[in-house]
């Protein structure tokens, strides 16, 4: 059996002897890149030197990169689908010499000291050629040349490779696939097709074009690249023989642990089995996200909220499974002696992992008892209203209502989601929209119960306020520059004598971060730029890479608020004109607020 861990060794030591050097995986949380939360790819974080920039490293890198994908979210619990994987990773920057990186892939994956796979097991797949990029013979008969038989010309669909936004560098690939041993389907079957005959291990992109905007066709790049992705936990099981990825590696070793203190054993055959699997994977990657050195906090937006979904989710699981929570510490504390080798944040945020998590647990853990009530409460309701019906000949649908999902959303904490499985597993659904009105109903109400005192964080609307509301954008372009882009704006109040803003951060900030932060704030003041207000639909809005929270309805009209190149946000506004009004910010106080929330205090003099 190979381990995770003996799969990454291996890897570094053939790199490194081929002249890679090895540099260590980037934050999970994507540096200026608001169109996704997390990084999704080995290459995603090494986008500006794949398009030309000179990495640090040289021309040669390798790494593991730690990634997120929660577009699976709703399928953990299978055999293999995961919310966060290691992807293995090769680089050429600026050179693309296929031949090279063929005979270095034939050799890693067939040499006896790497993985030893013989070359009769081995099929490959190359680009066919169409209107942007010619048919890929020098890799096909790169492969041929190694010996392999099976090398199977395909199209765009199948071996062409972008980022998920289809922008960015790209181009045709050529991937590399374990024969099973299973008869083919039938005559044509080839690795495209998914009777499970081909099994995927690696992919090596040519990235030798780029795409500028979306939708655009691709252009050749200049320098071209190679990028490789090896997934570490699919290897895990192509190279293992096993049905699961939950059959090796840190993975058994976590369901095992599990075991030891789960009320109901893991069995193959019951729900049991999907409880013990959520558990593993979601807590794994909350370590991968609250461990990250760019450190996200549970909260109901973006990263965090992905966050809070994934640790209550495990935390329902562990009820479901009679395993008591307190256990959840030492399922962190194996995953951080396991991956903290290759990633050394974490181990420096041990205790800080397990600090948040817990408390995440315990907030939801007080409501989780009355919210399974409550839930099944609804249940009960919608059966007794279709007892009744049915008297009268009419039909009730199993559908709970939208507003009751969100009374176990807003009063219980329960995720929709959550509410949506757990709906699911008893045969019922959830009437979303409702959800989304009742929730939209809900905000209204609390924006009209403090008008006057919170309208857009503003009590008045004086120009002594506007201008404290234009240097609350700025601070927050600020801080967003200097801590990444998860920092985001909590809350504010805005008097005629001084703003306060509360916004998410892991630490206190040092005197020296604050004067960076003030001057940052000044320096845009003397640039006198006007402060631009224009109004667009809201994915218009998202679109133009404007920061705010856009759970408002699709197609509503948001204002969004530009500050020259510095600050672009989606806001009621009203602003000052033009930010010399400001004349001079000064920050009077830091402090915490809450739980990973710091809070700002300054005046403009
Ligand atoms: N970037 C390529 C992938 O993710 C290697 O498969």
């Amino acid at each position: 059996m190979f381990t995770d861990t003996e799969i990454k060794e291996k890897w570094f030591k053939f790199f490194e002897k081929h002249g890679f050097k090895r540099i260590e995986g980037y934050s999970i949380i994507p540096e200026n890149d608001p169109t996704v939360l997390f990084t999704t790819a080995g290459m995603h974080p090494l986008v500006p030197y794949l398009l030309g920039a000179k990495h640090p490293a040289g021309n040669k890198i390798c790494d593991v990169q730690r990634c997120i994908r929660t577009s699976d979210i709703d399928s953990v619990g299978d055999d293999y689908h995961l919310t966060s994987f290691e992807m293995l990773g090769n680089w050429y920057l600026g050179s693309c010499p296929k031949e090279e990186m063929i005979a270095l892939s034939f050799e890693f994956l067939t040499s006896k000291e790497y993985l030893g796979i013989p070359k009769e097991r081995l099929a490959t797949t190359v680009f066919e050629g169409d209107e942007t990029a010619p048919k890929d013979e020098v890799a096909y008969n790169a492969w041929k040349k190694c010996g392999i038989e099976h090398v199977f010309y395909q199209g765009k669909d199948d071996n062409w490779w972008a980022l998920g936004g289809g922008v960015g560098p790209c181009g045709p690939d050529t991937e590399m696939f374990l024969d099973t041993g299973k008869p083919s389907c039938n005559e044509n079957c080839s690795p495209a097709c998914d009777c499970g005959k081909y099994m995927e291990i690696w992919n090596d992109v040519f990235m030798q074009y780029k795409v500028e905007n979306a939708g655009e066709k691709a252009v050749a790049l200049a320098n071209p690249n190679i990028d490789t992705g090896l997934g570490v936990e699919r290897a895990l099981v192509v190279l293992n023989g096993v049905k699961s990825i939950y059959d090796v590696g840190i993975f058994k070793d976590v369901i095992d642990l599990i075991g030891e203190n789960a009320g109901v054993k893991y069995s193959e055959n019951d729900a049991s089995k999907k409880c013990y699997r959520i558990i593993t994977d979601h807590l794994r990657t909350t370590m991968f996200i609250l461990g990250d050195a760019r450190g996200v906090v549970p909260s109901n937006v973006g990263q965090g909220y992905i966050l809070r979904r994934l640790i209550r989710r495990a935390v329902n699981c562990a009820r479901n499974i009679n395993y008591n929570t307190k256990y959840f510490a030492d399922i962190i504390d194996m995953l951080i002696d396991n991956h903290g080798k290759d990633y050394h944040d974490l181990e420096q945020n041990r205790q800080f992992v397990k600090d948040e998590l817990a408390k995440e647990v315990e907030k939801f853990s007080k409501a989780l008892e009355e919210g399974h009530k409550e839930f099944e409460k609804v249940l009960f309701g919608i059966e007794k209203h279709k007892a009744f019906a049915a008297q009268k000949g009419e039909v009730v649908e199993n559908v709970i209502s939208g507003k009751a999902a969100f009374r176990l959303y807003d009063t219980f904490g329960f995720p929709l989601e959550l509410t949506k499985e757990m709906a699911q597993e008893r045969g019922y659904s959830v009437d979303e929209e409702g959800f989304k009105a009742a929730f939209e109903e809900h905000q209204e109400k609390s924006r009209t119960a403090s008008a006057g005192v919170f309208k857009g964080g503003l009590a008045d609307s004086s120009y002594e306020s506007a201008k404290l509301h234009t240097a609350t954008h700025l601070i927050m372009a600020g801080l967003r520059k200097m801590f990444g882009p998860q920092v985001m704006q909590k809350g504010s109040n805005i008097t005629p004598e001084r703003l306060r803003i509360d916004f998410n951060l892991d630490h206190k900030m040092t005197p020296e971060e604050l004067e960076t932060l003030e001057k940052f704030v000044n320096d845009a003041i003397s640039q006198e730029v006007d402060v631009v207000c224009e109004e667009m639909s809201i994915q218009d809005a998202k679109a133009s890479g404007a920061v705010g929270v856009f759970e408002s309805k699709y197609g509503q009209v948001v204002k969004v608020y530009s500050i020259g190149n510095i600050s672009k946000e989606i806001c009621g506004g009203p602003h000052a004109v033009n930010t010399r009004d400001l004349h001079h910010l000064k920050i009077v106080k830091e402090e915490s607020s809450s739980s990973g929330i710091r809070r700002i205090k300054a005046i403009l003099d």
